[in-house]
């Protein structure tokens, strides 16, 4: 960051008044990210916004490779991840776990967050003023970790992105710009465990994901 910070003052030095940065030059190291993750996890663990404090046992920040360039996102944590404090880790995270495997990956190669970082009491769906309390966590955490592709598991994750309702058995596989990355929309894996005809084109959704986030 330092010697950033040296190069950006040459530049001005020389007249430059306007630097265009590539989303794809990294410029935080991952010293930095981790300690911007760490902060954050502090302040989300005593975060009070709004009613899903009350009833967590602890909120779950997400987790994974902090240079990512592809992130899950899913709605909010369940049981499990309520009690563990880590995403995706019951019955719906095994199912993306063992999908990401397939496709010749670890999830340790991602990163994993969710759009509420409490779980809502019997696992109801957030509501839209909860995810809109939560929503600047994660937005800062896509600034810190910088993915191309954000791919969004479930309605309710692209709701929260799109700001509006979304049909996912119509609107999954779509591409969408968002403050230039890549929102790829794809089934909840609990939605697939409902529907197990689903499988296959959730398999297919996170290898194109994939594949995206590298080209
Ligand atoms: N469902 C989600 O949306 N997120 C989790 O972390 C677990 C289940």
């Amino acid at each position: 960051m330092d010697q950033l910070k040296r190069h950006i003052k040459i530049l001005m030095d020389l007249g430059f008044e306007e630097i265009f940065l590539d989303k794809e030059i990294e410029i935080m190291d991952i010293k930095e990210k981790e300690k911007l993750i760490v902060e954050m996890n502090r302040e989300i663990q005593s975060c009070t916004k709004c009613d899903l404090y009350e009833s967590r046992t602890q909120a779950v920040i997400g987790e994974g490779n902090l240079n990512a360039k592809l992130m899950f996102v899913g709605e909010a944590p369940g049981g499990d991840e309520d009690k563990q404090g880590r995403p995706f880790v019951g019955r719906a995270g095994k199912l993306l776990t063992k999908l990401i495997e397939a496709a010749g990956y670890r999830r340790e190669d991602f990163y994993i967050a969710n759009i509420c970082k409490c779980r809502p009491p019997g696992n109801r769906t957030p509501t839209p003023w909860e995810m809109e309390q939560c929503f600047p966590y994660l937005q800062k955490q896509i600034e810190i970790i910088n993915p191309k592709v954000l791919c969004l598991l479930g309605a309710t994750a692209a709701r929260a992105f799109l700001n509006r309702n979304v049909a996912i058995t119509k609107e999954r596989g779509s591409l969408i710009n968002w403050e230039g990355r890549i929102l790829y929309l794809t089934y909840h894996p609990a939605y697939v465990l409902r529907n197990p005809n689903a499988e296959i084109t959730l398999f297919e959704d996170i290898k194109k994901a994939i594949e995206l986030s590298q080209h």
